[in-house]
């Protein structure tokens, strides 16, 4: 199994810990997995400029390709997608924040890849005591929003900020659901079918590019890039990626 692991943050501390007791567990359970590790903010890209080229025209024109393209490559080689994080200000650091706004054109309203649907993600989400919620909900809406079917969540309620100082019933309770989770994402990981509200996305899609390319034709405006994506993939004509799968 093929996993890809997403660390929010690069210093020796609790975070850095969980991802260990995470690798410890999944290797246990999944002998013989292949795990792809990217660590933020040295394995990711700098700022989104705000250039649009990825809107525009697709994600290859990024000037952050460099750092993006290896880690999208690596999400859509994975059967199974985690991020651990930290809470910072009640949300998600902004190194990881800056890594998402790069998918943004990958997100199913714009140029989704098929590759992301019916994919399982789990995030594993340490603070010492409130924001989780918060911090979690960025992270979902981009999973969701790019394919994903399921996504997991472990909160973990440190109490501290020093990991050899965490009481060890918060270790032992954080490593029993990282545990937990895991099996059950490999319980459930023959099943590759989309979620309802990609579906439901990919159909509603189908008929906003149509309706967006023909108030553009009417105000004698260019193309979008978005429409002849969907057009290439026959998606306007109703030929959804998960039929090919059926
Ligand atoms: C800039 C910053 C902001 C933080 N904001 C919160 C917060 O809003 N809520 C919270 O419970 N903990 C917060 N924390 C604590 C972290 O979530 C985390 O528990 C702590 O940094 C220990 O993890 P680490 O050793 O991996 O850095 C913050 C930490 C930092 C550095």
């Amino acid at each position: 199994m093929n996993i890809c692991l997403i660390v929010a943050v690069s210093n020796p501390g609790c975070t850095d810990r969980i991802r260990e007791a995470f690798l410890e567990q999944a290797h246990s359970l999944i002998p013989g997995a292949q795990i792809n590790q990217f660590i933020l903010p040295k394995d990711g890209p700098s700022y989104c400029l705000g250039c649009k080229a990825c809107f525009f025209k697709d994600m290859s024109a990024c000037p952050h390709l460099k750092a993006t393209l290896p880690i999208w490559q690596a999400m859509e080689d994975a059967d199974l997608l985690v991020f651990i994080t930290p809470t910072y200000v009640f949300s998600i650091p902004g190194q990881l924040k800056a890594l998402l706004d790069h998918f943004g054109s990958r997100w199913i309203v714009h140029k989704p890849s098929p590759r992301m649907i019916g994919k399982q993600a789990l995030v594993i989400n340490q603070s010492v005591g409130a924001g989780f919620k918060s911090t979690l909900l960025p992270l979902k809406h981009s999973l969701r929003f790019w394919g994903v079917r399921c996504v997991y969540s472990v909160k973990a309620r440190l109490g501290m900020t020093d990991y050899d100082l965490v009481e060890q019933k918060v270790k032992t309770k954080l490593n029993r659901q990282i545990g937990e989770t895991l099996r059950k994402m490999i319980g459930r990981q023959h099943d590759a079918s989309p979620g309802l509200m990609t579906k439901l996305l990919y159909r509603g899609m189908a008929f906003g590019h149509q309706g967006i390319h023909k108030m553009l034709q009417k105000k004698g405006q260019p193309v979008t890039s978005d429409y002849l994506f969907w057009q290439k993939e026959g998606w306007l004509d109703g030929h959804f990626p998960w039929k090919s799968k059926d």
